[in-house]
């Protein structure tokens, strides 16, 4: 290997090395099993480069070999904004080390009978042919690269890979603890921008501004790629004993578990049921723990924020049992009213269901609180988190929560995916609302033996890969960390609401101190429908309609309103260009389609 200066080699040499080596190693996809990390799409190239020459100077101790790991893209060239970063860590190499087995084994082997040399100058080492197979055991895990999606470099997904070294990463998990300085050096918008593909997407000629978040979020290239992933390595239903790749979809669908539990701060997996979203989890333990608890004469008590979905699932209880469905009021900014909520409890109500954050008009409610006083009079609590959890940090042992239910859809993961948290004591109390599958321990035509919970719940084959996408964006949220996300669309949030107040004629619904996301307005002269058209010619995307939560609207004498719905990746650009084109419809500059 030639070098510029003492002992560093020449990057492209390296680079071509590095594609020769990492081409020959097994394809068998094992290194999924390992699970992956990203960094931020922000890296420095220069630093890169540098940490690849010292990661081949012979100076380098192996031991420090093992703390860079190689850092690999998948078509695109390194220094663009759209290269994202993957590596290995400690735990995940020794994970990595057995997975690969004896496939490592051979194929090491195979690769040291032809260039041992090559191989030897690329990792640094003074190692004499024949390599030794343990050596190349400590290569091949030292700089076991898989691409975004956690698939191994040499898949048929990754056309002309690239590979640099790069020092190994703190847990990006403690990001989402920290204040935005001292974390991320800073909330880089546009370099998160460039993990979301579609938000290149053209819309009627312009650019595409999303702004319909509360109803779908989009996805990063991350998951894309993570559920790509599993579908060509992994997919196989959960039976882990039969064969590999049932091991493989096993350890990737309980690893996404683990990550749901990591993310809510519960205190085990097995308080994570996956369910198809949260509509289903209220739904889930409305039919099983609500039928099994509630009584006639029982109160439930939710508010008049709810979305249907927190909505129709406990008047169904109630119409099925007898029980009294009673509605906490809010006021004229959409804030609960705490008094009120307070005298709906008491020794009656056995459960309280309520939103932490609201659809239609982006109202955080004081979830802390209302736990405490439903708590106090012997009540359960369900929270719905499906609009806060992608934008506020959830913990749910701090909440005291019973129940926590989330979409996937709603946290930049895929549809059909979603999460039902429940306390360990709870979920094993409870008897399961649907049968079949592997959901039981023993069946016979006399009696049915159930699995303890989570797997009780799970009844027939679940959205296996797309519980796995689920863990791969939770996983891309913390490591942006949800802290630097609050904070960021906080302020996105105060220009927004500033930037809509100054437009004549425009209402803003849902004006509470404490809010997120939510822009919800009307504005006078023009329907709802007419400036959401307005809005899509000019390739900009809301909701206008009632959110599926007419009792909130109707609170405010209206049908429908507007409802622009912030994510991390929008920006003040995008809300300018909102504010101009409803100023136009306002200003009648803009015909009505
Ligand atoms: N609940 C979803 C929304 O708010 C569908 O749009």
């Amino acid at each position: 290997m030639t070098t510029h200066n003492a002992n560093l080699p020449d990057i492209e040499q390296l680079t071509h090395l590095a594609n020769q080596f990492f081409t020959a190693l097994p394809c068998d996809g094992s290194l999924l099993n390992a699970g992956v990390s990203t960094l931020s799409p922000a890296v420095d190239t220069n630093k890169l480069t540098d940490l690849a020459k010292q990661a081949v100077n012979p100076s380098v101790e192996t031991v420090e070999l093992n703390k860079l790991s190689t850092v690999s893209r998948s078509g695109i060239p390194i220094n663009t904004p759209e290269a994202n970063f993957y590596f290995l860590d400690a735990t995940q190499q020794q994970q990595a080390i057995t997975h690969l087995g004896s496939a490592v084994k051979s194929a090491s082997l195979a690769l040291a009978s032809q260039s041992p040399k090559d191989l030897s100058s690329l990792a640094g080492q003074h190692v004499e042919s024949p390599i030794e197979t343990e050596e190349l055991h400590k290569l091949l895990v030292a700089h076991a690269t898989v691409n975004r999606s956690g698939a191994p470099i040499h898949s048929e997904t990754a056309t002309a890979p690239t590979f640099y070294f790069l020092e190994m990463q703190k847990p990006h998990r403690d990001l989402s603890t920290l204040g935005l300085a001292g974390s991320h050096t800073a909330f880089d918008v546009h370099a998160v921008r460039r993990d979301f593909p579609i938000l290149r997407e053209r819309v009627n000629g312009q650019q595409l501004v999303w702004l319909d978040n509360a109803a779908t979020t989009q996805k990063p290239q991350v998951v894309i790629d993570r559920i790509s992933a599993f579908y060509q390595h992994e997919n196989s239903n959960i039976h882990r004993a039969a064969h590999e790749l049932a091991a493989r979809s096993t350890d990737a669908y309980e690893q996404a578990r683990k990550t749901v539990a990591d993310f809510l701060h519960a205190s085990s997996p097995d308080e994570i049921v996956f369910v198809r979203g949260s509509t289903e989890a209220i739904n889930l333990v409305a039919q099983s723990w609500g039928r099994q608890n509630i009584s006639k004469g029982d109160e439930i008590v939710i508010t008049w924020l709810e979305h249907h979905a927190n909505i129709v699932p406990w008047k169904q209880l109630c119409d099925q049992t007898g029980a009294v469905l009673r509605v906490a009021p809010v006021d004229d900014d959409g804030q609960v009213l705490l008094d009120e909520y307070s005298k709906l409890l008491n020794s009656r109500t056995k459960l309280v269901s309520f939103t932490q954050v609201s659809n239609a008009l982006g109202t955080i409610t004081p979830a802390q609180t209302m736990i405490e006083l439903a708590h106090r009079v012997g009540a359960k609590v369900l929270l719905d988190g499906a609009q806060s959890v992608s934008h506020l940090h959830v913990d749910v042992q701090a909440l005291q929560c019973d129940w926590l239910v989330f979409s996937g859809h709603k946290i930049f993961a895929p549809t059909g995916i979603g999460v039902l948290y429940g306390k360990a004591e709870i979920l094993e109390a409870t008897q399961p609302w649907q049968g079949g599958g592997n959901m039981i321990a023993d069946v016979s035509f006399d009696k049915i033996i159930y699995q303890p919970a989570p797997a009780r719940f799970e009844a027939g084959t679940g959205n296996i890969a797309d519980a796995v996408g689920l863990g791969a964006a939770l996983e891309y949220l913390q490591r942006i960390g949800v802290a630097n996300v609050a904070r960021y669309e906080h302020d996105l949030l105060a220009y927004a609401i500033e930037s809509l107040r100054s437009i004549n004629g425009l209402r803003l619904i849902g004006t509470a101190t404490e809010k997120t996301s939510v822009l919800s307005f009307v504005l006078k002269g023009h329907s709802t429908q007419d400036v959401g058209e307005a809005l899509n010619k000019a390739g900009i995307a809301v909701r206008s309609g009632h959110h599926c939560a007419q009792p909130i609207l109707r609170r405010f004498g209206l049908e429908s309103t507007v409802r622009p719905s912030l994510a991390f990746y929008n920006t003040h650009e995008e809300i300018d260009r909102l504010v101009s084109v409803v100023r136009q419809v306002q200003a009648g500059q803009i015909g009505l389609y």
